[in-house]
C-alpha cells in the first residue's frame, strides 16, 4: 500500500566494523539511491538490553551517525533520524499494545533465544518482551513498504504484519465505510474511476491478481487523495475497511562474507574486528598478526588456503589473479604469510580511506552532524504525526 518507502534501523551498541559495512551498510548505500529511505538509530531498543549501561548507547549514536556517513549514507538522498527523536514511536507502540495478545510477543524466537544467550542481564522485562512490538511500532508509522534485515529479523517482520493486520481489522470499520468509498472512487476521476472499480470487480469477483496490482498502482500515482481516502481507496479495492496501517515486507539482506579476522563472524563480542575507521597502523597490525593455517609453521611448509581466514579475507577483497596466486602460492610455499597479507591490507586500507576523509568534517565540526540530524528528525516527525492522526482518529482518541 502506498509508495515503495523503505525503513530500517541499527542498535547503537558499539563501533561499526567492516561486517557492518559489508552486511549492510553497503546495502543501504545502493538502496538510498533507488527508493525513499528511512534510516535511524534505535537508542530505545538498545536500552531493552543495555538498561544499566546508558552511557554505552550515548556514546555509540555519534559514533555509529558518522560511521554511516563516511561509509556513504547520503543526507541528501535518505533521511537519517534517531528514534528517541521522534516520540510519536513510543504512542503508537503504546497503542498497538492495547490490541497485542501476549502470547504473540512470547512466541517470538528471539525472545527466548537472547534471554538464554545473555544470561549476565535479566531480561525479564517488560521492555525486553515489547521489542518486537516497538519494532512494529518503527515500521508502521512511515507506512515502510520494505524492511532491509537479516535473517535473524524476518520474525520480527511476520509480526509487524500481523500487527497491522489485527489493527486494520479492528478499527479500519469506519462508519459509512461503503459510501465515504465510493465518494472517494468519484474524487479519481471519471477515466481513472471506472478503470479502478473495472479492476476492483475483476479481482473480486475473479480473483485476478494481475487486476489488483494494477489497480494498486493507479492508486500509487494518485496525488490529490487525502491520506484518508487512499486508506479507504486501497481497503475497499480489497474488500477489507479502511487499511491504515501497511503490511511491509522483509526484504531480505544476503549474509555478508566477511569474516572475523580469526575466521569466525566478525563480531564486537568475539574481539575480532577490524572497525570502520580504524587507524591505518592498527589496521595493519592486526591483518599482519592475523593467524594463518596452522600446518605452515616454516616459510617452506605449503599450506592450504581453505584452512585460512587469510583466503577469507582475498575472496572479499581480492580480484581474480590475485586469488590464483595466493593458491598456487600458498600450497607450493612460494610465497610467505606476510607477503600473502599484503594486498589484503592495501586493499582494506584502499576501502577506508574514503570513509576516513568523510568523516573528518563531522569530527571536526559536530555542529554538522546536529544539523544533518535535526533536519532528519523533522522531516521523520511530519510522517510519523500523519499517520499518528489517522491512528489515533481510528481509535477514538481525536478530541478536536
Ligand atoms: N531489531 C533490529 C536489529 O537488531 C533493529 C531495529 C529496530 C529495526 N527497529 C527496526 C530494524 C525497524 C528494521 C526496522 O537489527
Ligand atoms: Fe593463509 Fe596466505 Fe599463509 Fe596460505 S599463504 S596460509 S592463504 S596467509
Amino acid at each position: 500500500m502506498f509508495a515503495d518507502r523503505i525503513l530500517s534501523g541499527m542498535r547503537p551498541t558499539g563501533q561499526l566494523h567492516l561486517g557492518h559495512y559489508h552486511g549492510v551498510l553497503k546495502n543501504w548505500i545502493r538502496l538510498q539511491h533507488e527508493y525513499p529511505c528511512l534510516f535511524f538509530v534505535a537508542d530505545w531498543h538498545a536500552l531493552t538490553t543495555h538498561y544499566d549501561t546508558p552511557e554505552v548507547i550515548e556514546g555509540s549514536v555519534w559514533d555509529m551517525l558518522v560511521d554511516w556517513l563516511a561509509a556513504g549514507v547520503d543526507p541528501s538522498q535518505a533521511t537519517v533520524f534517531v528514534q528517541s527523536k521522534v516520540p510519536e514511536h513510543a504512542e503508537l507502540h503504546l497503542l498497538l499494545s492495547m490490541i497485542t495478545p501476549l502470547g504473540w510477543l512470547e512466541r517470538v524466537p528471539t525472545y527466548k533465544d537472547q534471554q538464554q544467550k545473555l544470561t549476565e542481564k535479566d531480561l525479564s522485562t517488560y521492555g525486553f518482551l515489547g521489542y518486537p512490538l516497538l519494532q512494529s511500532a518503527d515500521i508502521l508509522i512511515y507506512r515502510a513498504t520494505h524492511v532491509p534485515v537479516g535473517e535473524d529479523q524476518v520474525p520480527h517482520i511476520e509480526f509487524t504484519r500481523e500487527i497491522a493486520r489485527r489493527f486494520n481489522h479492528i478499527y479500519g470499520k469506519e462508519h459509512g465505510f461503503e459510501e465515504k468509498a465510493q465518494a472517494a472512487v468519484k474524487k479519481l476521476g471519471s477515466k481513472k474511476a471506472k478503470l479502478y472499480a473495472e479492476l476492483r470487480s475483476r479481482f473480486q469477483e475473479q480473483g485476478d491478481v494481475d487486476a489488483l496490482e494494477a489497480a494498486k498502482s493507479l492508486l500509487e500515482e494518485q496525488q490529490n487523495l487525502s491520506v484518508g481516502d487512499t486508506e479507504r481507496l486501497y481497503g475497499y479495492l480489497e474488500g477489507t475497511g479502511k487499511m491504515i496501517l501497511s503490511e511491509p515486507q522483509a526484504m531480505l539482506t544476503a549474509a555478508s562474507r566477511m569474516p572475523g579476522l580469526d575466521g569466525h563472524k566478525m563480531s564486537k563480542s568475539y574481539g575480532n574486528t577490524i572497525s570502520l575507521r580504524e587507524d591505518p597502523k592498527v589496521v595493519e597490525k592486526k591483518i599482519r598478526t592475523m593467524p594463518t593455517d596452522p600446518a605452515r609453521v616454516r616459510r617452506t611448509d605449503p599450506g592450504d588456503p581453505e584452512k585460512c581466514p587469510v583466503w577469507q579475507f582475498h575472496l572479499v577483497y581480492s580480484d581474480e589473479a590475485t586469488c590464483e596466486w595466493v593458491q598456487k602460492g600458498c600450497r607450493s610455499a612460494g610465497i610467505g604469510c606476510l607477503e600473502c597479507k599484503q594486498p589484503v591490507i592495501d586493499a582494506v586500507l584502499k576501502e577506508q580511506e574514503p570513509m576516513r576523509e568523510r568523516a573528518q568534517p563531522y569530527l571536526d565540526d559536530p555542529a554538522l552532524l546536529r544539523n544533518i540530524l535535526a533536519d532528519g528528525c523533522e522531516k521523520a516527525r511530519k510522517l510519523a504525526q500523519e499517520t499518528m492522526r489517522e491512528v489515533r482518529e481510528a481509535m477514538g482518541l481525536d478530541y478536536s
